[in-house]
């Protein structure tokens, strides 16, 4: 039985409005620049503006495909994020006045932390597969926030990334394998009272590789590919040093050689963005997919890995195929300059804006303008949150 290709159609990125970079990090904290640039790999992070938050980077994500593929038969949004703005509203439901979703959609918050786009993307797949005439909007936007002088404030970033995922799609078609690992594991996670994650780094960084490697056997078991045909590993990356480090641990333990040649001719185009966005949960992977498309010559029909990881934890191993043409419909240009555009913020402002806590007494407080970005938290009045675009 044929069934219907279903994939990414398009794929649009946005960022937030400033950029710290690790240099200005590692003078502050008295470290060598050398252990961020080299040792975690990461050379910059955004970081939201007091007006910016998931609802204003993932509207700034989803215009675009709306601009380009209008709403018809966009019949669900599925926005993931692990730093949403409300328990029990979808922040999907913001977007409706500031990008024009249909109310004919249903809207709804997936959280499992880092991986809750992939469960987004896999949960259009069947939407789709079962009425063809469908279009469903994934969107995967974070702030990854941790406390002020811990070894995680390095690892801080922030970005959105929207998919349109159709039958017939024109960048990238998921193949039907599929592999799975969850198990029960705190090496990263955020009660509902505080604002900033708690990691346990070691144990993360084992528990991805030893998820990374039970997924890949899942997804071997179910009939998915060999390790040798996928032109390129788009990896979940905390911080792009953990994609080299969970593809070295992958190949040993499938005992081929782990040359670091070979190893960067796999990964190295798909951590561009990510060395100078920073973690942004669950939209890391589909960023590194944005940068390994924006970086490489023709991959027209070759096959890709993605694995996608969520603290906690739920890993997935899967793969798609680059599709004819995909190189149009592109956004190069756009993510380059969303990147290029962010505004150097200085220490001093960065301190403020990480131990700034949001007004909770349930008056107004008007937000200064203070993004260059097309949406803004304009201000929060009777515990409401009010946005606007600019
Ligand atoms: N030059 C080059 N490399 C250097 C260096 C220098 N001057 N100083 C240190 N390094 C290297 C270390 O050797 C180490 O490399 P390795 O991991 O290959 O051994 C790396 O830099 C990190 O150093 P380490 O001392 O382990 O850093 P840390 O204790 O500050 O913790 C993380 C690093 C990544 C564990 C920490 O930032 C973290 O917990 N981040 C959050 C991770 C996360 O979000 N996990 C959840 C989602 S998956």
């Amino acid at each position: 039985m044929t069934s219907t290709p279903v994939g990414i159609h398009d794929l649009s990125f946005a960022t937030t409005h400033y950029a710290l970079d690790h240099g200005v990090l590692a003078e502050r904290l008295g470290v060598d620049p050398d252990k961020f640039y080299l040792g975690i790999g990461q050379e910059m992070m955004s970081v939201a503006a007091a007006d910016e938050d998931i609802v204003t980077i993932a509207a700034a994500a989803a215009k675009p495909i709306l601009d380009r593929h209008g709403v018809d038969n966009i019949r669900t949004v599925l926005l993931a994020t692990e730093s949403g703005v409300d328990q029990s509203k979808a922040a999907g439901l913001y977007l409706h006045p500031l990008i024009g979703l249909p109310n004919t959609a249903r809207v709804v918050e997936l959280k499992q932390a880092c991986y809750g786009g992939t469960a987004g993307l896999q949960f259009a797949a069947g939407l789709i597969a079962r009425d063809p005439s469908q279009r469903v909007l994934v969107i995967a936007a974070d702030i990854a926030k941790y406390e002020l002088d811990t070894p995680g404030e390095p690892t801080q970033g922030a970005a959105a990334v929207a998919m349109l995922v159709s039958a017939n799609p024109a960048i990238l078609e998921l193949e039907p394998h599929s592999g799975i690992y969850s198990a029960d594991i705190m090496d990263f996670w955020r009660p509902n009272y505080r604002t900033a994650a708690m990691v346990d780094g070691k144990t993360s960084v084992n528990a991805y590789q030893k998820a990374t490697q039970e997924a890949w056997t899942d997804y071997r078991r179910n009939g998915g590919r060999d390790l040798t045909e996928f032109a390129a590993f788009c990896y979940h990356q905390p911080f792009t040093k953990m994609a080299f480090k969970a593809h070295r641990h992958l190949l040993e333990s499938q005992g081929h050689t782990a040359e670091p040649a070979e190893i960067d001719a796999a990964l190295h185009n798909t951590t561009i963005y990510n060395r100078t966005v920073g973690n942004s949960y669950t939209a890391s992977l589909y960023l590194g997919l944005a940068s390994l498309l924006d970086h490489t010559g023709d991959l027209t029909g070759q096959a890709l890995a993605f694995i996608s990881y969520g603290s906690g934890s739920v890993a997935e191993f899967f793969s798609g195929t680059v599709q004819p043409g995909y190189r149009e419909h592109l956004r190069t240009e756009e993510n380059r300059d969303a990147i290029a555009t962010r505004v150097a913020l200085d220490y001093d402002r960065y301190r403020v804006l990480h131990e700034t806590e949001s007004p909770s007494d349930g008056m107004y407080h008007a937000i200064p303008e203070e993004t260059g970005r097309p949406f803004r938290l304009a201000a929060i009045s009777g515990h409401k949150r009010i946005y606007e675009s600019r």
